[in-house]
């Protein structure tokens, strides 16, 4: 007898593996208002440090009213979020650490678990208490072993509640911002001295995975890179292709075969090799927001690259200014095959794109969700994503110019609106999938991306 034909898909869909967690990203700074403690606060007061002259102020209320969104999150069918401790409520003065402040941490992050959604906790996101910037920040070797006390302190507090950790957000954004760039505090640009924040941070990173193994031995300990896919704007040009290089070697290459061989690297250092950073990641978190095309600049201050968008890609709000981003989802499966290579687990711990009108943000979520679907397709062993952000929050030195969350806010009114996006992304959250249908009804240009094998008249006929 002939076999049956293989039925139908009743309803096609690209599925995620089982146990794929969806979330969203946040910061302390950025959500919980009124962090008056650190360099942050105090370099928001400067005349024309943010754009518009804007304040965090109260932010999205966290410190507060931080259930009002994770009741959001729940009604979303969100299963994880990443958030990050602020250091100086933690330790507002050296050596004294506040149980207070724990206390309210302690009830974040068991309000996360009730609802059935898994935190993932990073201990720095940019921001240092006052004091230990008046004691020479990050530039001065003793913030290791302060950031070092910080942890043991916050993972023995809150170890029962959290399994996830990442000690640092972004080293080299930081270093980039405050100290090449000079535009985010303490607003240097001064080589030397980055390279010195940036070695004691890949330290810091090594002492921090130990503490936070000794002190809970369950934990799983990642950092979340920031990845900018460089690519040489002329390929033909040796210059182009050599700043491009050079672009990847200092953003990812230093950090990342740093912490999995534990040498420090030129310009780092000489190959010195650290023990506690040796093998110093449990996973790989990518922070993937958009590629730049690199151009040979002979300013070091450059570090010899200029970076450009392509003059005919799509961009997201601000994008053509350079702002933010290109959409190019390739990019990022490019990448996450290229870290699958080391053989951990990878998150992409931040994706997102500021989108006020939410006319780009479903097509782009489904684009970079569909490239990373592609990756696990090929093996890549990809555990979860968390989208940026939930809310609308104070985007750093673009204050509340860039509205990047799937949630609309009002800062004066703290009223939430939930963007189309929000809708898309709980419809794929609960389901562990992108349906069809999914696609047809939020991006039907990219049916015959996604879904290529469907027939051409079923694509018709679903179109809006
Ligand atoms: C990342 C930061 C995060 C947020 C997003 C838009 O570089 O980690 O705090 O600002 O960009």
């Amino acid at each position: 007898m002939p076999a049956d034909p293989m039925p139908a898909d009743p309803m096609p869909a690209l599925r995620f593996p089982a146990g794929f967690l969806w979330g969203t990203a946040t910061s302390a700074y950025q959500v919980e208002g009124n962090n008056t403690r650190n360099q942050w606060w105090l370099f928001e007061q400067q005349p024309g440090a943010i754009w518009h002259g804007d304040r965090s102020g109260l932010a999205c209320d966290w410190w507060n009213h931080a259930e009002v969104d994770f009741d959001l999150m729940e009604r979303m069918g969100h299963s994880a979020h990443r958030m990050s401790l602020e250091w100086s409520r933690i330790e507002p003065e050296p050596g004294r650490f506040d149980s207070t402040a724990i206390e309210r941490y302690r009830a974040l992050l068991d309000g996360l678990r009730r609802r059935n959604i898994r935190p993932m906790v990073t201990l720095h996101h940019f921001t240092n208490p006052l004091w230990l910037e008046q004691a020479g920040g990050w530039e001065n070797p003793a913030a290791i072993v302060r950031f070092q006390q910080y942890v043991r302190y916050a993972v023995r507090a809150l170890g029962d509640l959290c399994d996830q950790w990442i000690p640092l957000n972004e080293p080299l954004v930081y270093v980039v911002q405050g100290w090449v760039r000079g535009i985010w505090p303490p607003q240097k640009t001064h080589l030397l001295a980055a390279l010195r924040v940036f070695r004691h941070l890949l330290q810091a990173h090594g002492v921090a995975y130990q503490t936070l193994h000794a002190n809970s031995p369950g934990a799983q300990v990642g950092y979340a890179l920031p990845v900018r896919v460089f690519q040489p704007s002329d390929p033909k040009r040796w210059l182009d292709r050599k700043a491009a290089n050079l672009k990847r070697y200092l953003v990812e290459h230093l950090w990342v075969t740093g912490a999995a061989d534990g040498k420090l690297r030129f310009p780092l250092g000489l190959d010195e090799y650290q023990h506690s950073l040796a093998d110093s990641a449990d996973f790989i978190g990518i922070n993937f927001y958009t590629r730049d095309l690199v151009r040979f600049h002979p300013d070091p201050r450059r570090l010899f690259g200029e970076e450009h968008f392509s003059p005919d890609g799509e961009y997201s709000d601000q994008g053509r200014q350079g702002v933010y981003s290109e959409y190019a989802p390739q990019a990022l499966h490019q990448i996450v095959r290229e870290v699958n290579a080391f053989h951990k687990p990878i998150y992409i711990t931040e994706n997102g794109l500021p989108d006020h009108d939410d006319d780009q943000r479903p097509r782009w979520l489904l684009g970079h969700l569909h490239a990373l679907y592609q990756a696990i397709q090929q093996g890549c062993d990809v555990r979860g994503y968390y989208h940026w952000t939930l809310t609308d929050n104070f985007e750093w030195s673009e204050g509340w110019g860039l509205r990047f969350g799937l949630v609309e806010l009002d800062p004066a009114t703290q009223l939430r609106r939930p963007r189309p996006s929000a809708a898309l992304y709980s419809a794929i959250a609960r389901t562990n999938a992108i349906s069809e249908t999914l696609v047809q009804t939020y991006a039907p240009e990219l049916h015959p991306i996604l879904f290529p094998t469907a027939a051409p008249q079923q694509q018709n006929a679903r179109k809006r």
